[in-house]
């Protein structure tokens, strides 16, 4: 007798920790953490036959239709107008609500079905049911059989802006390796890609009214070796995308429901304009693209008409390029007012104009552009730099000296974007163990410090801030060569930015949500990309 009760006690309990360690893992998959998540009973399983039910032929649902029946090809995906019998259905549907991004996702009844005002919203339902389908999906393959817990899900984000930036100036990524990039975001539900497109090392964007831009500016003769200033390889270096590649970038990012940001920098960071168009520096030239890194002091002249009739017509063409942006990000970081202080020309403008030191000459430059900008439609976007002097107008502010210039900004009632140096800097090494790490720029940024920050300054009141819009990490590309080390870069700490930007309810400790991330290591591997493992278990 005591043989079978115990039997009967091991079999219950096999039972219930088979059925339990099921939910654990299906409810830990899921980064960034949904807002609420219910796991029933039950299962749906399917073999391979899936019936995408979407009713409607609008551009967003052709995105939608387009992106589904690749990423689920091989799980025999057809596209239908009603439900089927024969495989499960995967139901998609426009409902009345108040986020823009919110969806529900319910599996139940051997059905799977999103529900969402937007597409944009039914999008980002789908990656949510991503990460509960097997990780073999990732690399083109499915198993036999899929199972799926008996879920209901509410979620919707916490910030309207989630962003990531690439600088490819310092080093070129192509068009095939930024979409990549942006595949990146789409998985960890960002919506903003940050397109750092010019800088003293390389003028990345074809203009087709200043070819020289490209012709010139894209290319330099050398790089800096390591930080061994002085010492260069003497390798040309150098690309660019044409207005066609921008295009097709554009393109890939929107059919993921991803907006592109193009920065064009000013007044700084100039080197690779200013080569090609050395009649727009203060002393007139000659200037070299630079081949080591810093902060330069030839800029463009504030005092020269000529800048303006250049920046004007790149603008022109960059927001022709990027028509879904509603922001053209200005730069305006580290523009030392060196050659404006003796620059006659941006001293009688100083003079003409009331200006009392160089920084009332870098704020009317950012104002006189901001003017420009918004009157064909759109908003600036600039570096915490362009408080000094005093704000734009209308300027979002994106705060990466620390979150002083976001305090600013919010309680001066402009809108600004979180990107301080110390969370959001992914450049930086993520193990203090330097030696074991590839080359970096320096810092210390691991994803617990990630997990740890608030994005919204305890010092803002809640009117001050809603004018946090979100986050964004940064990933300036010095010593980063390839598209390997940036994954190897931003994988698993995009991960952890995911859900500081996305989830109103984080784990209240570090230690449960490295749990949750070994999920995603399971995805990046399947995936095929290159993930730093400091924080695998
Ligand atoms: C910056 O890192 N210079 C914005
Ligand atoms: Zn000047």
């Amino acid at each position: 007798m005591r043989k079978y009760v115990f039997l009967f006690v091991s079999i219950t309990f096999l039972l219930f920790s088979c059925k339990n360690n099921e939910n654990y893992s299906f409810e830990n998959n899921i980064i960034p953490k949904p807002l609420n998540l219910e796991i029933n009973d039950g299962f749906v399983e399917f073999g391979n036959k899936v019936f995408l039910v979407l009713n409607d032929d609008s551009q967003d649902a052709l995105r939608l239709k387009n992106y589904i029946s690749d990423y689920l090809s091989p799980c025999n995906i057809s596209i239908v107008s009603e439900e089927q019998k024969g495989g499960v259905n995967l139901v998609l549907t426009l409902i009345e609500a108040q986020s823009k991004e919110g969806y529900h996702l319910t599996i139940e009844d051997n059905k799977i079905e999103i529900s969402s005002l937007t597409y944009n919203g039914l999008f980002l339902g789908f990656q949510t049911l991503r990460q509960l389908l097997p990780p073999e999906l990732e690399a083109g393959n499915a198993p036999e059989l899929i199972r799926l817990p008996h879920i209901k899900i509410y979620d919707e984000p916490r910030f309207k802006y989630r962003g990531m930036h690439l600088d490819v100036c310092r080093h070129f990524f192509t068009v095939e390796e930024v979409k990549s990039y942006v595949d990146l975001l789409v998985m960890h539900k960002f919506n903003v890609f940050h397109w750092h497109l010019t800088d003293d090392q390389g003028w990345r964007i074809e203009i087709k009214a200043y070819p020289e831009l490209t012709r010139v500016g894209s290319q330099r003769s050398g790089t800096l070796i390591k930080k061994n200033w002085g010492e260069y390889d003497d390798i040309p270096y150098g690309g660019y995308y044409t207005q066609d590649e921008i295009k097709e970038v554009v393109k890939y990012a929107e059919d993921r429901f991803i907006t592109v940001i193009p920065e064009i920098e000013m007044p700084g960071h100039a080197l690779a304009g200013l080569t090609a168009y050395p009649e727009l520096g203060c002393t007139g030239g000659p200037y070299e693209v630079s081949k080591t890194w810093g902060v330069f002091d030839d800029v463009f002249c504030a005092g020269n008409e000529k800048v303006f009739e250049f920046l004007e017509a790149v603008i022109d063409e960059v927001i022709e390029l990027f028509p879904n942006s509603p922001y053209i990000h200005i730069g305006g970081d580290e523009c030392p007012k060196t050659m404006w202080k003796t620059c006659p020309k941006c001293q009688l403008r100083m003079k003409e104009e009331g200006l009392a030191d160089e920084h009332e000459l870098q704020s009317y430059f950012v104002q006189r552009m901001e003017k420009y900008i918004n009157a064909k439609g759109k908003q600036i976007i600039g570096w915490d730099e362009i408080l000094e002097g005093g704000l734009a107008p209308n300027a979002t502010v994106m705060s990466w000296r620390g979150e002083e210039g976001g305090i600013a900004a919010a309680k001066s009632g402009h809108n600004a974007i979180m990107t301080p140096g110390g969370y959001c800097y992914f450049d930086h090494y993520q193990s203090e163990d330097t030696d074991s790490e590839p080359f970096a720029i320096g810092g210390f940024t691991n994803c617990e410090k990630i997990y740890g920050w608030n994005p919204i300054p305890d010092s803002l009141n809640n009117d001050e801030a809603k004018h946090i819009l979100g986050v964004q990490a940064n990933v300036w590309t010095e010593y980063i060569l390839d598209l390997p080390h940036v994954q190897y870069m931003v994988l698993p700490r995009m991960a952890t930015l995911s859900e500081v930007a996305w989830s109103k309810q984080r784990d209240a400790e570090y230690s449960t949500f490295k749990k949750r991330l070994q999920t995603m290591f399971v995805r990046y591997k399947n995936a095929g990309y290159n993930y730093a493992k400091h924080e695998v278990e």
